[in-house]
């Protein structure tokens, strides 16, 4: 009576562990999603001349900080600021009010550190320097492995030039 309650469990799970590879399509999902992996943290080099006091592109970083710079881009864009990459393709991207605090900001929020008065309590401070700040937009995960925020540079979402204009905008006296 034992004997055969075991085997028919045991013909329970064989028939459960059958084999159905041949007939259940099954794509090969770690390929799928390498495609979605990020690439490796990358150092980014400040360009020369990449900080500048330039009102127009303080003027530009402030409009990416503050908006998505793409089809849902609020008001006029600022000159020398496109909404479409090198493809042709519209821009989707900026918005670091989704998670800072700064000067001026609506609803912002609080997911990353508040970056109001960042210029006096920073900068002037030599606590951050201009090269940081570059490549924590560039590749935050230089500095903090574990970070939250967006990786721009080391993605392609941003070029250098963009970069620099909201660094500018950031470390600029407000
Ligand atoms: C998804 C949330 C998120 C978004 C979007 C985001 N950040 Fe961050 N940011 C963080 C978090 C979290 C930190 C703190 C952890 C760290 O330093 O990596 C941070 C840190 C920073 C710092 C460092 C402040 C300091 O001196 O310690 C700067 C500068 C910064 N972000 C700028 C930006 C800019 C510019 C954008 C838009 C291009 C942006 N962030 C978008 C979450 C975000």
């Amino acid at each position: 009576m034992k004997k055969g309650l075991t085997s028919t469990l045991l013909l329970g799970i064989s028939l459960f562990a059958a084999d159905y590879s041949s007939v259940i399509e099954s794509p090969n999902a770690s390929k799928i999603i390498e495609k979605d992996l990020l690439a490796p943290a990358k150092v980014f080099t400040m360009p020369d001349g990449c900080i500048t006091t330039d009102p127009k592109a303080i003027a530009r970083g402030k409009y990416i900080f503050h908006n998505l710079n793409g089809e849902d881009s609020k008001g006029p864009l600022p000159e020398g600021l496109s909404q479409v990459d090198e493809k042709g393709k519209p821009k989707q991207y900026g918005n670091c009010v989704a998670c800072h605090n700064i000067e001026e900001a609506k609803g912002a929020g609080n997911i990353g550190p508040d970056l109001t008065k960042y210029h006096e309590n920073m900068m002037a401070t030599k606590v951050r320097d201009n090269q940081f700040v570059y490549q924590k937009i560039s590749d935050a995960r230089i500095d903090n492995p574990t970070t939250h925020m967006t990786i721009n540079q080391t993605t392609g979402l941003f070029t250098p030039r963009e970069i620099c204009d909201i660094a500018s905008y950031i470390v600029s006296p407000k």
